[in-house]
């Protein structure tokens, strides 16, 4: 079912593949991209004990940089840019102090609704890097301003990194949508939990097939909490470790 970038080409010792010889890790990934770790300020971590715990972790499980991407909602989560750094400077110090060897990067998980799209003029935008922003929208139903927030962003020169396309449930039965949307130049982003059934067989599917497609750019944790980083760590063990690490995901240039 999977082919083409799960040859053995490119691969190295050292890179996390259990098909190589080496003890599994995510090393093949480097940087996460999306993940909950300020504590308080959306539905991730409650507690700076539990986002260190979970930052030991990520850092046992071979990542080397993990950028935290807290929700930026409207209804829920008004996070400012202001209150998503100083979060962030009182996370890089716990850290620090804590002696956790990890590179430590902030952006936000955007929804999309009326006030991100206010937001896109104002140049306030927490990026993952250059002008790639991670924005995710409804499950159940597409929002009405969704291609024109997309394309918004690109004339304005963004990337959008779409959070877990395999979970939205509208988009389940409209498989060509995926292609459309990286032909209006956004970039998908897979939860590594996905493909392991954790949100549930239709995400699971998707997920499948969006990899065979290769549609994928970047691989996320999405950790929200303790079980989320347990979660992720027994996919080490699974079947699906050596089909990831095969896959080309952009996420390990994020750490140059
Ligand atoms: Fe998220």
């Amino acid at each position: 079912m999977f082919s083409g970038w799960f040859s053995k080409k490119g691969r190295e010792k050292g890179s996390g593949n259990p098909e190589d010889g080496d003890v599994p890790d995510f090393s093949f990934l480097g940087a996460d991209l999306h993940s909950h770790f300020i504590p308080g300020i959306d539905d991730g971590s409650p507690s700076m004990e539990v986002s260190l715990n979970m930052l030991r972790g990520m850092e046992q499980m071979g990542y080397r940089k993990v950028i935290t991407t807290p929700h930026v909602m409207i209804d829920f989560y008004p996070n400012t840019r202001e209150k998503i750094l100083e979060g962030f400077e009182a996370l890089k110090l716990a850290a620090r102090d804590a002696q956790i060897n990890l590179e430590l990067g902030v952006a936000a998980e955007y929804f999309i609704d009326e006030y991100f799209t206010d937001k896109i003029d104002t140049g306030e935008l927490l990026t993952v890097r250059d002008k790639e922003v991670l924005v995710e929208f409804s499950m159940f139903s597409e929002p009405p301003m969704l291609k024109e927030v997309i394309f918004k962003l690109a004339t304005r020169g963004y990337k959008p990194i779409i959070a877990h396309p395999e979970r939205y449930n509208f988009l389940h039965g409209d498989f060509e949508r995926f292609a459309d949307f990286k032909d209006r130049g956004c970039l998908l982003q897979l939860n590594l939990l996905s493909v392991s059934g954790y949100y549930g067989g239709g995400a699971k599917k998707m997920a499948d097939r969006l990899l065979a497609e290769g549609l994928y750019d970047y691989c996320g944790t999405d950790a929200h909490h303790e079980k989320h980083i347990g979660s992720v760590k027994n996919l080490l063990h699974s079947k699906y470790i050596g089909m990831l690490a095969g896959y080309p995901f952009l996420n390990k240039t994020l750490c140059l």
